[in-house]
């Protein structure tokens, strides 16, 4: 299925409305871009501002605010998912009814995303008959209602009703939206993007990696529970490509030095490491801090960079490690080879001959594993490959 990545929070006039600032956050440090759409009773209890703080987004109730935009159809358009929370009585029952007398009443009817209902009541409220008839109805409709916790309510009353934890709301939301969360709380650290060797204030020896293969396999690992961080030199992306990185911990780095000083201090800390930066396997033995005349340029010496991957071999306890290799052949000898030398568990042999893969939105290649698999993957995007190569982490982290 597609990325998850926009969400309307439709927020309710229950006092639970409060409980929805958190959940808003931790839907945010999830990744997920919420726009906040409060009924008009709800701002009783959390104000526009307090939501519009929280989302960096406009908040509206009524489909008189911001008419030009036409903002029920306009947010029902870019809306990968919503969620109801807190869902009052009188909320259950408008949507019941297929009333449209507010901006999230007439959102409801315009779109056609998964819904999740989330509902707050006191216990004889959610017991009532109507209620209960209403639920039914939205439920047979394809809207997926959450049974409300058990326990103390807001008087002295007790029983079903009230606003559930954020993590089962949140647990139940990525269920409906039926995304795999098989790395939940593993530690996954990725290099990524080309590392730069100053040669003087002005030039650099660098490559023609953009960071994009590292971003995909960070979104995908993210998405899949993981907690994530990206040591990213010198990345060639959008605004809106960085943007899709939220929840991400990025470690800017420059250097193949600075690279290898951050990785020797996350890696002992993480349970996968995938190696898709490429390192500059050298730089200049000293570097000028006046800008070297053209006809110097040739008594430029070089020193190696160490091998990243192998110099960490001694800090490794039971990570797995995928590298990647730019190679314009697929000469799988060759790379299992490589594989075996990097200490890899899985290697994924990129063949960027005639310039491809650089830069580009696909790659093609073979996955090769320590299970002596050759998998060979025909041309497909980037985040294809980044799920395909979690799938194989996956069966080696057991
Ligand atoms: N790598 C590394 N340290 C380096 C160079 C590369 O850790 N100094 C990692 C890359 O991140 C990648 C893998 O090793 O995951 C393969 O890099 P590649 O450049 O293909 O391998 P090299 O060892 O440089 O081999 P070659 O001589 O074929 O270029």
């Amino acid at each position: 299925m597609a990325k998850v990545r926009e969400v309307i929070l439709g927020v309710g006039g229950g006092i639970a409305a409060y409980k929805s600032c958190d959940l808003l956050r931790r839907l945010q440090d999830r990744g997920y871009q919420i726009t906040v759409v409060p009924t008009p009773s709800s701002l009783n209890f959390v104000g526009t501002a307090t939501w519009e703080a929280l989302s960096h987004r406009a908040v509206t109730t009524q489909v008189w605010e911001r008419v030009d935009e036409v903002r029920h159809i306009s947010l029902a358009d870019q809306a990968d998912a919503l969620i109801i929370a807190p869902a009052t009585a009188d909320l259950i029952a408008r949507i019941a009814a297929g009333r449209a007398d507010d901006l999230l009443t007439n959102l409801i009817l315009a779109i056609s995303v998964p819904v999740l209902i989330v509902p707050a009541m006191h216990p004889q409220m959610w017991l009532d008959p109507a209620t209960q008839a209403n639920v039914n109805t939205l439920r047979e409709r394809g809207f997926k209602v959450m049974e409300p916790a058990v326990g103390r309510l807001t008087g002295d009353d007790f029983g079903q009703g009230r606003f559930p934890e954020t993590a089962a709301i949140i647990q139940e939301f990525e269920d409906v939206l039926n995304i795999k969360k098989d790395f939940l709380d593993k530690n996954v650290l990725i290099t990524a993007g080309g590392t730069r060797e100053a040669i003087d204030p002005v030039r650099y020896i660098g490559n023609r990696s953009s960071g994009r293969q590292g971003a995909a396999v960070a979104r995908a690992a993210r998405d899949r529970g993981a907690h994530v961080k990206m040591i990213f030199a010198n990345p060639q992306l959008s605004a809106e490509e960085i943007a899709t990185l939220d929840g991400i911990e990025i470690l800017k780095v420059e250097t193949a030095t600075q690279m290898h000083s951050v990785l020797e201090v996350e890696f002992p800390k993480t349970d996968l490491l995938v190696m898709s930066a490429a390192v500059a396997d050298a730089r200049p033995s000293k570097y000028s801090e006046g800008k070297i005349k053209k006809g110097e340029l040739r008594d430029i010496a070089l020193v190696e960079n160490p091998d990243l991957l192998k110099s960490i071999a001694n800090l490794r306890k039971d990570q797995i490690v995928i590298a990647f290799a730019a190679e314009t052949s697929n000469d799988l000898i060759a790379a299992e080879a490589k594989r075996v030398a990097k200490g890899a568990n899985i290697l994924y042999l990129n063949n960027v001959s005639n310039g491809a893969i650089f830069g580009s939105l696909d790659t093609e290649g073979f996955i090769i594993t320590s299970n002596g698999a050759h998998i060979p993957v025909p041309s497909t995007s980037k985040d294809t490959l980044a799920e395909l190569l979690l799938d194989q982490a996956l069966n080696q982290l057991g």
